[in-house]
């Protein structure tokens, strides 16, 4: 049996990372070199330049995870890489190199999809804490997954048997990513890249009552007038919100404001908290409070009708949404009603990293499912 030591390494998107882990439980090293700042200044992830940067980074951060890791590269015993989703050109150079490196070790090359591995993210936490109502046998059969990140949110039944882990996709959007509304609220709204922790940050500062969306609003149109909900309701739409949001901004007249904070914030690099709060009237943070508390609540009917459809045992929620404070707050007085233990990775694990590709990989390496030196980079990669 291995020791179980994996390299994981992530490229999906904006982040180059490189992670050891131990028999999926154990972080040895966890490298994220981000390349945020360089893409905040378009407002989003420019795939050309995050391919360069990958390729800039690639090597560097490897040797550091390894060297942080205090290992050399032949005590690994897998490298694992994300095969996708993601962008193609940034996947393909964590991929190119991760087969390289497999083959020139001599080790075997297990390919993960990166929204297992947001799952494993937190799976990996609950096992290094020996949190058993996650890691019991018959609780790894009804886990429900919520996948909330910048390009993904998806509801998944999550599913173990002797090292084999099957996902069903029961819910998905329609439409944008949950992050994706978040990123071009605060963009609408003037705000820097990535927005998420921007809405967070100043949702705290407004009344999250002031403007009450309506659930219609918000609501997957196509699915409104179906009958038949027997698992279609589970699906997600986020392009109302945004839209609702615009027209208030419209109907408020609130866009001289707007491109008064944008100018000012284009002065500032790398603004904090303290910067941009004075660049916020009362209606902007009431408009950001009630926008969070509006996708916070949908997220949250959405994934408890899903653990009552299914029966659900335990709900884990990932992803980089998943780093939301009011999200955090109320999934977590949501579960304990219901009794239901419910977990979220740490902030580190929250968005992109390696850890949770090496942990998914880890009963793969059991498992003995290796990718073979064909392996692609795929975009569109599903998963269950
Ligand atoms: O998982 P991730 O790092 O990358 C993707 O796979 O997309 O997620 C990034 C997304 C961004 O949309 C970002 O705005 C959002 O996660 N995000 C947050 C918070 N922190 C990051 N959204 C809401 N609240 C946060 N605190
Ligand atoms: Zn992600």
């Amino acid at each position: 049996m291995p020791s179980g030591l994996i390299l994981g390494i992530e490229s999906s998107c904006d982040e180059t990372a490189a992670a050891v882990v131990r028999s999926g439980a154990e972080v040895l090293s966890n490298v994220v070199a981000s390349q945020m700042q360089m893409h905040a200044v378009f407002g989003g992830v420019v795939p050309e330049l995050a391919s360069r940067e990958h390729l800039r980074n690639i090597v560097p951060v490897v040797r550091q995870a390894i060297a942080q890791a205090g290992i050399a590269f032949a005590d690994l015993d897998a490298i694992a890489v994300t095969e996708g989703p993601g962008l193609a050109g940034a996947l393909l150079v964590g991929i190119t190199y991760a087969k390289a490196l497999a083959f020139a070790l001599g080790k075997p090359l297990i390919a993960v999809n990166h929204l297992e591995g947001h799952i494993h993210a937190v799976l990996l936490e609950m096992r290094a804490q020996d949190q058993t109502a996650f890691t019991d046998p018959g609780v790894r059969e009804k886990i429900l997954a919520l996948v909330v990140s910048g390009g993904h949110t998806h509801l998944y039944l999550a599913h173990e048997d002797q090292n084999v882990w099957t996902y069903c996709n029961i819910g998905r959007t329609l439409d944008d990513a949950a992050g994706e509304a978040f990123d071009k609220v605060a963009k609408l709204l003037g705000l820097g890249y990535p927005g998420g922790p921007w809405i967070d940050a100043l949702a705290q500062h407004g009344d999250p009552s002031a403007v009450p969306f309506r659930m219609a609003q918000i609501k997957p149109k196509a699915h409104r007038a179906e009958a038949d909900t027997s698992q279609r309701h589970l699906d997600f739409s986020f392009s109302g919100i945004k839209t609702a949001v615009l027209r208030h901004v419209e109907a408020h007249a609130m866009q001289a404001s707007i491109a008064a904070r944008r100018e000012a914030l284009s002065h500032i690099t790398d603004p904090k908290l303290a910067d941009v709060l004075p660049l916020c009237d009362k209606s902007t943070l009431d408009l950001i409070a009630s926008f969070q508390r509006a996708v916070v609540d949908y997220l949250l009917r959405g994934t408890f009708a899903a653990v009552e459809a299914f029966s659900a045992k335990v709900i884990v929620v990932s992803g980089g949404v998943a780093a939301n404070r009011e999200l955090r707050a109320r999934f977590t007085a949501e579960a304990a009603k219901r009794n239901l233990p419910i977990a979220f990775p740490s902030l580190a694990l929250a968005t992109d990293n390696a850890a949770m590709i090496a942990a998914a990989a880890w009963p793969k390496l059991q498992s003995r499912t290796f990718a073979t030196d064909g392996l692609q980079a795929t975009a569109q990669l599903r998963l269950g």
